[in-house]
């Protein structure tokens, strides 16, 4: 469950002047449980693609299906998380994440959510705070919160959009560390696709990556080492170092500077 299919996607917003596709012609197909990390620099229709697979909004032209059955809009089987701390500001933490289960299940009673939200809120290390409101919490808090509302919903499909962008990089890689263990500490787990343009993020994280220029992906790159992964390890390790530069010179030099880039120094062992 949670394997996603992409094919031939285009789209262009309804409020653009020019009629423009912000995507043209995406295909990817991505496994069930497979851990998707989307970089591009900034407009390049990361953002676009993730609310097509929320449901959010419908291709122009293609389709995206999940486990075969075309998209129909928005469900609770796929839970997001934005950059910008997206709790409901009236309602303490635990009520937030109380609030999720229960418009992912109706049939959950009230106190059964308070219990199963204070269960989740443990799992990322806030139950303590269970009763604060998001004014009384830090940005860092705040995602934790948001996560642990995303996973109550149980759905099959997570979706990040750049969610540790706006954290110091002490909370990021804390809650870096914590959403990898709280993906793979399952039996079965889900799909998810993460938005960042943190090369080091992507690399910490995904089983692959995909690289966007505008409007269409460039490249798919998998992403070998095992896991769990420490930064403090690979930095030393070749193949590490030959991933991070064909990164580098797929985001930072332009297209025909790139031409043939991605197989520049990648030691034998990489792949
Ligand atoms: N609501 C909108 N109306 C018109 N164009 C938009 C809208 N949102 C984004 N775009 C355009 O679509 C393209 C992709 O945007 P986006 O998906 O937000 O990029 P990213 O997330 O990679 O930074 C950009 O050119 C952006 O200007
Ligand atoms: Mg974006």
């Amino acid at each position: 469950m949670g394997a996603i299919d992409i094919e031939d996607v285009c789209y262009a917003y309804p409020e653009s002047e020019t009629g423009e596709f912000a995507l043209s012609d995406v295909s990817l197909a991505i496994a069930s449980g497979e851990f998707i990390c989307l970089i591009g620099h900034s407009g390049c229709g990361k953002s676009t693609l993730l609310s097509l697979l929320a449901g959010l909004s419908a291709p122009s032209r293609g389709f995206i299906a999940i486990d075969g059955a075309p998209i129909e809009g928005p469900s609770t089987s796929r839970a997001m998380v934005f950059q910008h701390y997206s709790l409901f500001p009236w309602m303490t933490a635990v009520n937030n994440v109380a609030f999720s289960i229960r418009r992912a299940d109706r049939s959950v009673s009230k106190s059964d959510s308070l219990k199963r939200a204070h269960a989740y809120l443990e799992k990322v290390g806030m139950d303590g705070e269970a009763g604060k409101y998001p004014y009384q919490l830090s940005g860092g808090m705040q995602q934790r919160v948001a996560i642990a509302r995303a996973l109550s919903m149980e759905s099959d499909i997570l979706l990040l959009d750049e969610p540790f962008g706006a954290l110091d990089a002490k909370n990021r890689a804390e809650l870096q560390e914590l959403l990898v263990e709280l993906w793979s500490g399952v039996d079965r787990k889900k799909t998810v696709v993460f938005v960042t343009h943190d090369l080091t993020e992507a690399i910490l994280l995904a089983d692959r990556i995909v690289f966007m220029r505008p409007g269409r992906i460039e490249k798919t790159i998998p992403v070998d080492f095992p896991r769990p992964r420490d930064l403090s390890g690979l930095e030393h390790d070749c193949c590490y170092q030959a991933l991070r530069s064909e990164l580098l010179s797929l985001f930072y030099l332009d297209e025909e500077q790139t031409d043939g880039a991605g197989e520049k120094g990648v030691c034998d062992g990489c792949r």
